[in-house]
């Protein structure tokens, strides 16, 4: 049985509380006589998060953050826990997004110790992997993949609340969109490689996203994919019509 696709929306770093607040509205609009059985979140910034929780009560939508610490509290100035996401109404936080790995410093361990972190506080993860361009033509994409998931779930005992996304740094904001054999061929790696530390059968249940310069005109044919399990989408999220036309094409 093919698995349940699930689509998140990433705004990364837009939109005002209001603005926040208004795109929420517009997309419940947008595909709420149409929702189908696939499961859909949006994934604000911090100080958008509460308000957006408000907003989605009562929605079959989930509420994700973006990013989140290793420690529950303390002197980590300008950064946000697990357990405070958690209180501000998130089920879910994406981890080891290509930004936060790029322009954040985020190292294989530090994802790991938020992952570790996040779903021993109860938050389900998206882990997001991916290769850059120079990785990509030196011929070492899955040797780059296998590392970041490998040391992503280092420690972890269990998978049931993570969600994997597969993000070729390449491909992120640029327009060029992995073809679907590409994604295909790195989603089948994962799936792969999380069946070596998991067995079997817990791999064959994960969910794995792609993400990068998903658009409606290309969302059907990548979910199509055998391990394509749904998308991670940043730009085209921003836009209510066509955030709810990619979620038609996960039904
Ligand atoms: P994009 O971003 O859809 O704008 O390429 C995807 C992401 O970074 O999650």
């Amino acid at each position: 049985m093919k698995r349940r696709n699930i689509v998140a929306g990433n705004w990364k770093m837009n939109l005002t509380v209001a603005e926040s607040r208004d795109l929420v509205s517009a997309v419940l609009a947008e595909i709420g006589a149409g929702f189908c059985g696939c499961e859909v979140g949006v994934a604000p910034n911090f100080v958008a998060l509460a308000e957006t929780a408000g907003a989605l009560e009562s929605s079959p939508l989930f509420l994700a953050a973006q990013n989140c610490h290793f420690e529950n509290d303390g002197a980590y100035t300008g950064e946000v826990s697990a357990r405070m996401l958690l209180a501000a109404g998130c089920s879910h936080v994406i981890i080891g997004h290509s930004e936060r790995r790029q322009l954040f410093g985020e190292t294989d361990a530090v994802v790991n110790r938020k992952v570790s972190k996040a779903l021993q506080e109860g938050l389900k993860v998206i882990l997001c992997v991916g290769e850059t361009f120079d990785e990509r033509e030196g011929g070492i994409t899955g040797d780059v993949v296998t590392r970041q998931v490998r040391a992503g779930l280092g420690g972890i005992a269990g998978i049931a609340d993570l969600v994997l996304a597969y993000e070729p740094v390449w491909a992120i904001g640029t327009g060029k969109t992995a073809t679907s054999e590409q994604a295909q061929e790195v989603h089948a790696l994962i799936r792969k490689t999380v069946g070596e530390l998991y067995g079997a059968e817990a791999a064959e249940g994960l969910r794995i996203q792609y993400g990068g310069s998903v658009k409606p005109s290309n969302a059907a044919e990548l979910f199509a994919m055998p391990d394509i399990d749904g998308g991670l989408i940043g730009g085209a999220s921003l836009n209510a019509a066509d955030f709810a036309a990619i979620v038609r094409a996960a039904c």
